[in-house]
């Protein structure tokens, strides 16, 4: 069995990040000097994945070439001697894994923009890591912890697997939730999912577990994305996953260690600069006396 195909769907217009992107796609906002986008890659290597399949759109050009070698800028950089920086940059474009990509001609759900790279996907299980959502590695290396983890129990026993995280009630209604077999309490452990409901009101919603956005699917998911939506409503995979289980089939779900920023909203992207400052040595200092001055 082979796991080494990941899907990133970037296709998303950033609304709820709007005016900041209107020009500048929401993936590629800076987190400190690096772009959202180059820390999710980063999680989905070092995880031990082999192929990236970006869904995509036109407006979102800038992701694809910040990937890809800058000729122009290398040798400047060559020329300046600035040897750190160069190597930096160099790295980008030297990925461990390839980057395809696919467009997602209309913003349709994320269950459609998953059906775009069916015919990439070839049959094999694969990953799904959406965007907007930044492991903070400050504390544990959430990186390695999180989906490195999933990765490893899917290729142990084969079953699909959800990343998830205890949310307070009120954000419910912002988040797949899932119904389990028995709550998670640590990290390491593995439940059943029962059932799933995106974005149910607190009154409605089966459990506080909340869908992180890193996911692992057996193939045949695919089978269960929806092809049509109803009067217009977004296809969702949460909805796949549902119908998935009700048929008999398997999908476990583990809890997230550390935090995952909600880097589609601007208070979890104004989060995601704090902590990430407050976990690198050369601003910590200056990041502390400036909240403390305040
Ligand atoms: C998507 C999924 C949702 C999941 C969330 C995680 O929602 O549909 O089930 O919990 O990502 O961030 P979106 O944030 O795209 O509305």
């Amino acid at each position: 069995m082979t796991l080494e195909k990941v899907v990133i769907p970037v296709a998303g217009l950033g609304t709820r990040m709007l005016p900041a992107t209107k020009v500048i796609p929401k993936e590629m906002l800076p987190i400190i000097d690096k772009p959202i986008i180059q820390y999710v890659i980063e999680e989905v290597i070092s995880a031990g994945f082999k192929e990236i399949i970006l869904v995509t759109h036109s407006s979102k050009n800038s992701i694809e070439n910040h990937f890809d070698t800058s000729f122009e800028l290398e040798t400047t950089l060559e020329r300046r001697i600035k040897r750190s920086l160069l190597r930096e940059i160099k790295n980008i474009s030297r990925l461990k894994s390839k980057i395809f990509s696919v467009r997602q001609g209309e913003a349709k759900g994320l269950g459609h923009a998953i059906l775009q790279a069916k015919e990439l996907i070839n049959g094999e299980p694969f990953a799904v890591v959406l965007p907007d959502r930044v492991m903070n590695n400050s504390k544990f290396n959430s990186k390695k912890d999180n989906l490195a983890y999933m990765r490893k129990t899917f290729l142990k026993n084969n079953s699909s697997i959800l990343l998830l995280e205890k949310v307070p009630a009120k954000d419910v209604s912002k988040y797949g939730i899932a119904r389990l077999e028995k709550p998670l309490k640590s990290h390491g452990t593995i439940s059943k999912i029962i059932d799933i409901h995106e974005k149910p009101s607190i009154a409605k919603a089966p459990s506080r577990f909340a869908a992180v956005g890193r996911y692992i699917f057996e193939n045949k998911i695919l089978d269960f994305i929806s092809n049509d939506s109803e009067d217009g409503k977004e296809i969702e995979i949460t909805d796949a996953i549902k119908n998935f289980v009700r048929e008999g089939n398997i999908s476990q779900a583990t809890l997230l260690k550390g935090e995952c920023f909600d880097c589609g909203s601007k208070q979890g992207y104004f989060n995601s600069i704090l902590k990430t400052g407050l976990s690198l040595p050369e601003y910590k200092k200056e990041v502390l006396k400036s909240l403390k001055d305040h």
